[in-house]
């Protein structure tokens, strides 16, 4: 894999046209496209069709949850879009194991969402959760492999801690990355591209570092030349 393979852009802006356009401005200086719920529902899923169509790697970032039959034929419709990653909340095993049925023998990865990093431990009370944060990222992550996924998202807080106890092959995919300097905006956790490669992560999530920049392609040249001498070391 190429170090411009392992960035992923999250496309989160809010219509087509504005989509359209930083993949006219980033072409191939990056891999892979993340499309989220936002822009799914507003006309995102015949963009992802297209783009996959032209041979370009997409991630389809649903996190489906879902009574398992329509996990399962949801992740079925997902696969034949021609889609590279799916998102599946990693809450249990029957759901996850439909997923993975789902998918059938596509190329689709499949990677579990374990706690979403917006939550804090009272959020957890508040769903009737009695695990520090952590720990239950773990849990997760464990569940998720045992189910058949192929990864995870993780903040590179985590990812050390996760490549650990999952081993090499399982991927390890991580938002709220921040280049030296850069703003946080609203990620309480950022870590930067180095330390997140350093930490075990595959593949980096960017949105707005690079959707929000100036030169959006300069500022995604920067991220994967970072990941090139993170892996260099
Ligand atoms: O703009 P920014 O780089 O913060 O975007 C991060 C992307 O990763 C967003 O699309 C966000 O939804 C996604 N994400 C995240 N944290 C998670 C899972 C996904 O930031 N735990």
């Amino acid at each position: 894999m190429r170090p411009k393979d392992r960035l992923i852009v999250a496309l989160d802006v809010p219509s087509l046209a504005e989509a359209t356009s930083l993949i006219e401005t980033l072409g191939e200086s990056v891999g892979v496209y993340k499309i989220g719920l936002e822009l799914l529902f507003g006309g995102g899923f015949a963009l992802a069709e297209e783009l996959a169509q032209k041979g370009r790697a997409v991630f389809v970032d649903a996190k489906l949850s879902d009574i398992e039959a329509t996990v399962e034929r949801a992740t079925a419709a997902i696969a034949r879009m021609g889609a590279a990653f799916l998102t599946v909340h990693a809450l249990d095993h029957k759901t996850m194991t439909a997923a993975v049925r789902g998918r059938g023998d596509s190329a689709l990865k499949l990677l579990g969402v374990t706690v979403l990093t917006n939550l804090a431990p009272a959020d957890l009370i508040e769903q009737g959760i009695d695990h520090p944060l952590a720990e239950l990222g773990l849990h997760r992550a464990a569940l998720a492999k045992k189910a058949g996924l192929d990864g995870v998202i993780a903040s590179g807080h985590e990812a050390a801690q996760i490549r650990g106890t999952t081993g090499p092959d399982f991927l390890i995919v991580t938002p709220g990355v921040r280049p030296q300097g850069s703003e946080v905006h609203d990620q309480a956790r950022a870590v930067t591209p180095r330390a997140a490669i350093a930490a075990g992560a595959d593949y980096l999530v960017v949105g707005r570092p690079i959707t929000r920049a100036s030169d959006p392609r300069e500022a995604a040249d920067s991220i994967v030349g970072e990941i090139a001498a993170a892996l260099s070391r």
